[in-house]
C-alpha cells in the first residue's frame, strides 16, 4: 500500500473516495465542512432531511456530489463530540472502508485524520494504515472457486492541517503498514486449519522470514535435541502426537551487543486437551491455541519490516496436544529443563508445560526483558472477556510499559496480580508442584506456575486467550497482540516520535 499526506481541500482532491464525518447534532468534521462548502450545503441538507446519520459508525456513500472532484464521498457518523477519541476514530474509518469494500476504489483519502482531538499526526498515519490493513484482510486461501471481490485499494491519503505534520504522519503510516504485515501474518497462521498449520509449518514460516534477511536467523531444534537439553516438561505434551514437535528460535540482530528483548509464544497447533480430553462443542477453536506463536512470529515480521535498531529473540515451543497410548496421563510426574519436577494433574493445562522449558532455555540470552505470550487459560476470558489481555509480572516497570503500549497501540492489556498466596494453590504431595491450581483464579495460578521458571529475569506473562480471536459470525484470528508487542519494542529502541 502507498500512503501520502495532503493539506489540500478534500473537495478538490482527485481520489476515488473521500471519507468525512458527522458528529451528533449535525456538527461536521473539518473535511466534511469543506465538502459541504464546495457542494453549497449538500451535507447539511441531507442531515436535516434525515438522510445522514450521526450515529457512531453509520456510513453512507454519496456519489457525484456537486462541486466535489472525487466521485464518492463516504459520510460516517462520529457520535457525540465529547465521546470522540482514538477508538471511535478507528471504528469510524473502518466502517467507512467497509461501506466501499465491494467497489473498485483504488485511491481513498482519509479526511477523518483532521479530527485532531482523537490523536496527533503520527497517530493518524498509523491508525489509517492499521485500519486499512485490517479491513482489507481476507482469508480465502482454503476456498476453492471464485473468491469474493475486495476493493483494489492501492493509495491511501492522510489529510493533515499543516505541512509541518507531514513527516510525523508518514512515519505513523510506515509504522502502521509494518505492524499490519505482522498482524496479517499472525491472522493467517491463526486461521489456517490444524492439518496445515502444524509445528513443522510454523517452523517453515519462521525459516522463510529469515531467508534474504541478513539480520535474522532461524534455528529449529527437533525432539532429540530437546531431549538432550532436558526439556521433559515440553516433551510430555507431545508424547501422544504423531506430528513431531519443533522448538523454533529466531534471532534478529539490529543493535550490536545490546541485551535482547525475548518473546516466547505458545505454539500448540491443536489442543484436544490430551487424556483430559476437552468437550466437543467449539473444539475446532483450539486450532487458535498457537496464537501466542503467531503473535511473536508476526511481531518479528514487523521488526524486520521496520528494520528496528534492536536485538529481538523469538522462541516458539510448537506441539500438538493429543491423547493416545503413549500420551501423558494425569498423575505423571515429569522433570523440566530447570530441574524442577511437575505433577501433571490435568493434561489440558499443557501451555504452561511447554512454556516453562522455553523460559528456561531463554535464560542463556540474558534478556533485557522477556515476555511470554499464550492463549493460556479459559479463566482469563472469564475474568477480562475479549477486550483486554491479561498481564502478569513481578516487575511493576515492565507491566507498566506493556499497559502503556497497549493503550498507545489500541491493543489493551489489564494487569492481574501474582503472589505467594496464589502460588500455594499449586502444591503437590508428590512432586515440586502441580501443573494446575484448582478453579479459583485460574489465569493467575497459571502465571504463578510460569513465574517458577523466570528467577532473575525481567519477565512478564501475557494471556491472550480472550483477545486472539473472534468467535461467532466473525470467527477468525485478530492478529493481537502484534500491535502491543511492536509498541513495546518501538519504545524500547526509542523509535517513537517524542
Ligand atoms: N488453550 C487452553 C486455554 C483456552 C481455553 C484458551 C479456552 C482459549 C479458550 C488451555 O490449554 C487450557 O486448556 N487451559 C485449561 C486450564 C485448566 C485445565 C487448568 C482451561 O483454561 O480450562
Ligand atoms: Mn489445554
Ligand atoms: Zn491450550
Amino acid at each position: 500500500m502507498e500512503y501520502f499526506t495532503t493539506t489540500s481541500n478534500p473537495a478538490k482532491r482527485a481520489a476515488d473516495c473521500v471519507v468525512v464525518g458527522i458528529y451528533q447534532r449535525g456538527k461536521l468534521s473539518a473535511a466534511a465542512a469543506d465538502i459541504d462548502a464546495a457542494s453549497k450545503g449538500e451535507l447539511t441538507r441531507l442531515y436535516k432531511s434525515g438522510d445522514l446519520s450521526a450515529a457512531h459508525g453509520a456510513a453512507r456513500v454519496l456519489t457525484n456530489v456537486s462541486g466535489v472532484k472525487a466521485p464518492r464521498v463516504v459520510v460516517v457518523g462520529l457520535g457525540k463530540v465529547s465521546n470522540f477519541g482514538t477508538l471511535q476514530l478507528r471504528r469510524a474509518f473502518a466502517a467507512a472502508l467497509n461501506s466501499i469494500a465491494s467497489t473498485k476504489c483504488r485511491h481513498v483519502l482519509n479526511g477523518l485524520a483532521l479530527e485532531s482531538d482523537a490523536g496527533d499526526a503520527y497517530y493518524m498515519g498509523r491508525a489509517t494504515a492499521e485500519v486499512a490493513g485490517d479491513v482489507l484482510y481476507r482469508f480465502t486461501q482454503m476456498k476453492s472457486g471464485k473468491k469474493p471481490p475486495v476493493m483494489p485499494l492501492k493509495k491511501v491519503g492522510i489529510a493533515i492541517s499543516k505541512r509541518g505534520d507531514a513527516k510525523r504522519a508518514m512515519l505513523g503510516a510506515t509504522h502502521g503498514d509494518a505492524i499490519d504485515k505482522g498482524v496479517s501474518l499472525a491472522k493467517d497462521l491463526g486461521n489456517l486449519p490444524p492439518n496445515v498449520c502444524t509445528p513443522s509449518y510454523l517452523a517453515r514460516t519462521a525459516q522463510k522470514l529469515a531467508k534474504n534477511n541478513g539480520k535474522l536467523t532461524t534455528r529449529i531444534l527437533n525432539e532429540t535435541e530437546m531431549k538432550r537439553l532436558g526439556m521433559g516438561s515440553l516433551l510430555s505434551v507431545t508424547a501422544g502426537a504423531a506430528e513431531p514437535a519443533k522448538f523454533i528460535v529466531m534471532q534478529y540482530k539490529g543493535a550490536g551487543k545490546a541485551a535482547p528483548m525475548v518473546l516466547v509464544g505458545k505454539g500448540v497447533t491443536f489442543d484436544t486437551g490430551g487424556i483430559s480430553l476437552k468437550p466437543g462443542p467449539a473444539m475446532d477453536e483450539m486450532k487458535y491455541d498457537m496464537c501466542g506463536a503467531a503473535g511473536v512470529i508476526g511481531t518479528m515480521a514487523t521488526v524486520a519490516a521496520m528494520k528496528m535498531p534492536i536485538n529481538v529473540n523469538v522462541i516458539v515451543p510448537a506441539v500438538v496436544n493429543m491423547p493416545g497410548s503413549r500420551a501423558t496421563v494425569p498423575g505423571d510426574i515429569v522433570k523440566s529443563m530447570s530441574g524442577q519436577t511437575i505433577e501433571i494433574l490435568n493434561t489440558d493445562a499443557e501451555g504452561r508445560l511447554i512454556l516453562c522449558d522455553a523460559l528456561t532455555y531463554a535464560k542463556r540470552y540474558k534478556p533485557a526483558a522477556i515476555i511470554d505470550v499464550a492463549t493460556l487459560t479459559g479463566a482469563c476470558v472469564i475474568a477480562l472477556g475479549k477486550h483486554h489481555a491479561g498481564i502478569m509480572s513481578h516487575s511493576d516497570k515492565l507491566a507498566e510499559q506493556m499497559l502503556e503500549a497497549g493503550v498507545a497501540a489500541d491493543d489493551r492489556g489489564w494487569r492481574l496480580p501474582l503472589g505467594e498466596d496464589y502460588a500455594q494453590q499449586l502444591k503437590s504431595n508428590f512432586a515440586d508442584f502441580a501443573n494446575v491450581g484448582g478453579r479459583d483464579a485460574g489465569a493467575i495460578t497459571a502465571g504463578c506456575f510460569l513465574a517458577k521458571f523466570t528467577d532473575g529475569m525481567n519477565w512478564a506473562h501475557l494471556d491472550i486467550a480472550g483477545v486472539a480471536w473472534h468467535s461467532g459470525a466473525k470467527k477468525g484470528a485478530t492478529g493481537r497482540p502484534v500491535p502491543m508487542l511492536s509498541q513495546v519494542l518501538l519504545a524500547h529502541c526509542k523509535q517513537l516520535p517524542r
